[in-house]
């Protein structure tokens, strides 16, 4: 094996083949800023594990006027509002009709599908499948990422910044060091069993259910396969659950006298622990950490994804404003600039989860008490604004007008969805 390792060069290494690292991939390439991504994984693990599917509008605008959003909008599901479900009832919240913006059901492996698809097309330099990474340097000017490609061949990636796009069990949120950062946490005493059913559509849109058996979630992929969630405990062994016992608990939560749970065989099921996290500040000298390598949302909200989407946005302007106007300003506010999302969202997840949830413990006056928070949300639109603000997701943040992100946000800005 040869003992010296091979010496690659790029303006931004990017660390992480996930929605943070190819949207940022791909928003450079669109800058003219040269970067390279690498993953440990390899592309067919990225382009069919299964997260969660709901794309923010602010999402499903920067995709489509940045050239990728083709398939979102062909084979994607606009979704302009969704239902709270209690004591055997539905109530609507209507997003368009609140806030003039509405959300896109476009799983996030498809996303990444057509990210991957996009760089690969314009020439983009992707290594998957890479190990031993490591990120060096990072308090100089040129900071490095050093890994062994796939073929055994080592390699230091010298580069003028690192973006940690590798998530919250990543190389890169550990390369700040401890006594740098403050690590905001938080555990929910709950998880969510999720499973993928072949069966036809319940309801046209989400439904988010309320009960006193707790909470559960009929979502979508395709009109003949489901995804669907239900509350149960963060240490239940899904192996311990047939078919029937899962569709009687889901039936249990959500039947009353307008809904009937379509069923049909359950192919996957699996459970999604739920955790608020944050780190502080979100980079360390020439490191940027974005997506979930920053914070981890709980699952209710499905904000993972666009604030990973988000993060990159802001991240982008600020090494547009590096690279072609030789300013690191906007870098040095980046974290600022983003954690105001990342908490606005962290709230909206956090508070979703406790209306919805019921705690271990919980008493009846716990859930008459939810009981008049749901209807306070939902008859009113004040209370129901919040939640449709919120769910379809804040304005991207432009800091940088000469930047490819703020163009392509002027150029949504003002068109009703
Ligand atoms: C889905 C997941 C979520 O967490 C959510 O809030 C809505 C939808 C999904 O997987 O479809």
């Amino acid at each position: 094996m040869n003992a010296t390792p091979r010496s690659d060069r790029t303006r931004v290494a990017i660390v992480g083949a996930g929605p943070a690292g190819l949207m940022l991939s791909h928003l450079l390439a669109l800058a003219g800023i040269d970067n390279v991504v690498i993953d440990v994984r390899e592309r067919a693990d990225i382009e069919t594990t299964l997260r969660a599917g709901i794309l923010e509008q602010g999402t499903v605008d920067l995709m489509t006027t940045t050239g990728v959003g083709d398939r979102l909008l062909a084979e994607g599901k606009r979704h302009e509002g969704i239902a709270i479900r209690s004591r055997g009832a539905s109530r609507r919240i209507d997003f368009p009709a609140l806030t003039g913006r509405a959300v896109h059901l476009y799983p996030q492996h498809e996303v990444l599908k057509d990210l991957i698809a996009a760089r690969l097309a314009a020439g983009g330099d992707l290594r998957f499948g890479v190990r031993d990474v490591g990120v060096q340097d990072v308090m100089s000017e040129s900071p490095s990422v050093r890994f062994t490609e796939a073929d055994g061949t080592r390699v230091v990636l010298s580069c003028a910044v690192v973006a940690g796009c590798d998530g919250s069990q990543g190389v890169c949120r550990t390369a700040v060091p401890r006594d740098r950062r403050t690590d905001y946490f938080h555990a929910y005493p709950h998880g969510w069993f999720g499973i993928l059913a072949e069966a036809p559509t319940s309801a046209d849109e989400l439904v988010y259910t309320h009960s006193d058996r707790g909470f559960a979630l009929i979502s979508s992929r395709t009109p003949t396969v489901q995804r669907m969630y239900f509350q149960c405990d963060p240490a239940e062994d899904p192996s311990g659950w047939d078919d029937a016992r899962i569709w009687a608990e889901l039936r249990a939560r959500v039947d009353g006298d307008d809904f009937v749970l379509r069923e049909g065989p359950i192919v996957q099921r699996g459970v999604i622990p739920m955790r608020s996290y944050v780190i502080d500040p979100m980079s360390h000298g020439r490191l940027f950490l974005a997506g979930d390598a920053a914070h981890t949302v709980p699952p209710t909200g499905a904000k993972g994804l666009n604030l990973a989407v988000a993060d990159v946005a802001v991240l982008c302007q600020a090494l547009e404003r590096l690279f072609h106007q030789g300013s690191t300003e906007l870098l040095d506010s980046y974290g600022r600039t983003a954690a105001d999302r990342v908490w606005r969202a962290q709230h909206f997840s956090w508070w979703m989860t406790s209306m919805l949830h019921t705690d271990p413990g919980a008493d009846a006056f716990d859930l008459r008490r939810q009981l008049g928070e749901i209807d306070q949300i939902t008859d009113s639109v004040a209370g129901s604004t919040y939640l449709a603000e919120a769910y379809t997701g804040w304005p991207i943040v432009r800091t940088n007008p000469d930047s490819v992100v703020a163009g392509a946000i002027a150029t949504t800005a003002g068109r009703t969805p």
